[in-house]
């Protein structure tokens, strides 16, 4: 039996970007048996809420779940009464225990003048971050009157014990762990565990504790310097965002949320993109870059995915570039040149 794949197209650029992954998937020869589902804002319409229960359950059976991207200016709101697509997100990774989220940046090559940054720079970049993604202050309790506002941010000693775990166990030589530890309690806690974890499981790797302050700035003066970033889950989120445009921009950057045992999701970095959705000028790459990251991490499908990863690298070496590359490609053309060197 093909493995099972839950497809989450979501809203904004989300249908527009998902069926090339699968059009890729199919090429390559990945067979596998796809179920799509609404989800987000999407969701919210059809159903009233972000996720429904049906949906988690089929995620929960599924081998795998590939997302696009959720959310919209439709759905904004500050009413903490109505629902957001984006919460379909949060209860999809809490709800598949997915604590780890591995977003890789490894600048190709060709693409280094699409970078706002300079080619010396860049070179040889290659670091991957590791973002705790189902605690910290995305998770804690909230608050909320018409004056005042609260979100809890909380760490247990177990959940950073599993994520720093995931880092070392990923590292070659270096893992830096970002916190905010001059400040926060969450951090202090981070550290320490962090330290034991290192100590007691990993000392032939070398660990370094960075402010985030101070790991922001560096990321762009030396980025050279990372390989594995470990932080927790809004950190996480910031610096990877600032971490994309080394690759030249946020339409490159891949990722993949794992747990223990249940089925991988794998979604893109960026969002659903609301001021380009419709226009068919979504740069594919991130989310087949997705798709191969689920071939590999997800289904054991190495080959595969390594075949779609290098037709990703030649289609760029020969020429395409989307608008957000500086080029005039549309979602349809770079499809096309990806199929082309498959
Ligand atoms: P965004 O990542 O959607 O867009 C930021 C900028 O990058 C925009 O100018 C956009 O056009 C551009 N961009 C993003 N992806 C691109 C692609 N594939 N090709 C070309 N250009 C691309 O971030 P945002 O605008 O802050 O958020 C929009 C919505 O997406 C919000 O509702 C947000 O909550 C949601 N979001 C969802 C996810 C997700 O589903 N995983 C991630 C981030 C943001
Ligand atoms: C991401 C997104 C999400 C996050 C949002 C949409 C909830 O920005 O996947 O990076 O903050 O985790
Ligand atoms: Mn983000």
């Amino acid at each position: 039996m093909s493995p099972r794949i839950v497809l989450l197209p979501g809203d904004g650029i989300g249908p527009e970007i998902i069926g090339p992954a699968v059009k890729v998937m199919n090429a390559v020869g990945a067979e596998l048996d796809y179920e799509e589902r609404l989800f987000g804002g999407a969701s919210i319409d059809a159903y009233g809420t972000a996720l429904t229960d049906e949906t988690l359950d089929a995620c929960r059976q599924a081998d795998a779940v590939l997302l696009a991207a959720v959310g919209g200016p439709r759905w904004d709101t500050t009413d903490p009464d109505k629902p957001r697509p984006e919460q379909g997100l949060l209860g999809l990774r809490k709800g598949l225990g997915l604590f780890a989220n591995l977003r890789p940046v490894k600048p190709i090559p060709a693409l280094y003048d699409s970078s706002p940054l300079k080619r010396e720079l860049i070179d040889r970049t290659n670091l991957l971050v590791v973002r705790e993604l189902t605690g910290g202050i995305y998770f804690g309790e909230k608050t909320r009157t018409r004056d005042r506002a609260s979100d809890d941010c909380v760490y247990t000693r177990s959940e950073i014990e599993r994520i720093a775990q995931v880092a070392f166990r990923t590292a070659r030589s270096r893992v830096t762990s970002v916190d905010k530890a001059n400040v926060l309690e969450t951090s202090r806690l981070w550290r320490e565990v962090v330290r034991e974890v290192h100590g007691r499981e990993f000392p032939n790797i070398e660990l370094e504790h960075l402010l985030v302050d101070n790991a922001a700035m560096k990321l762009i003066a030396a980025p050279r310097h990372f390989e594995v970033i470990l932080t927790e889950n809004m950190f996480g989120d910031i610096l990877s965002d600032e971490a994309a445009m080394l690759t030249g921009s946020i339409g490159m950057l891949p990722s993949a949320s794992l747990g223990d045992g249940q089925p991988g999701l794998f979604e893109p970095v960026h969002g659903s993109a609301p001021d380009i959705a419709g226009t068919g000028q979504a740069n594919p790459l991130a989310m087949i870059l997705s798709a191969a990251m689920m071939l590999r991490h997800g289904l054991g499908m190495e080959t595969q995915a390594a075949a779609v990863e290098s037709a990703v690298e030649r289609a760029l070496a020969a020429g395409l570039r989307t608008r957000d590359l500086g080029g005039t490609a549309n979602t349809k053309q770079a499809t096309q040149a990806v199929l082309k060197h498959l």
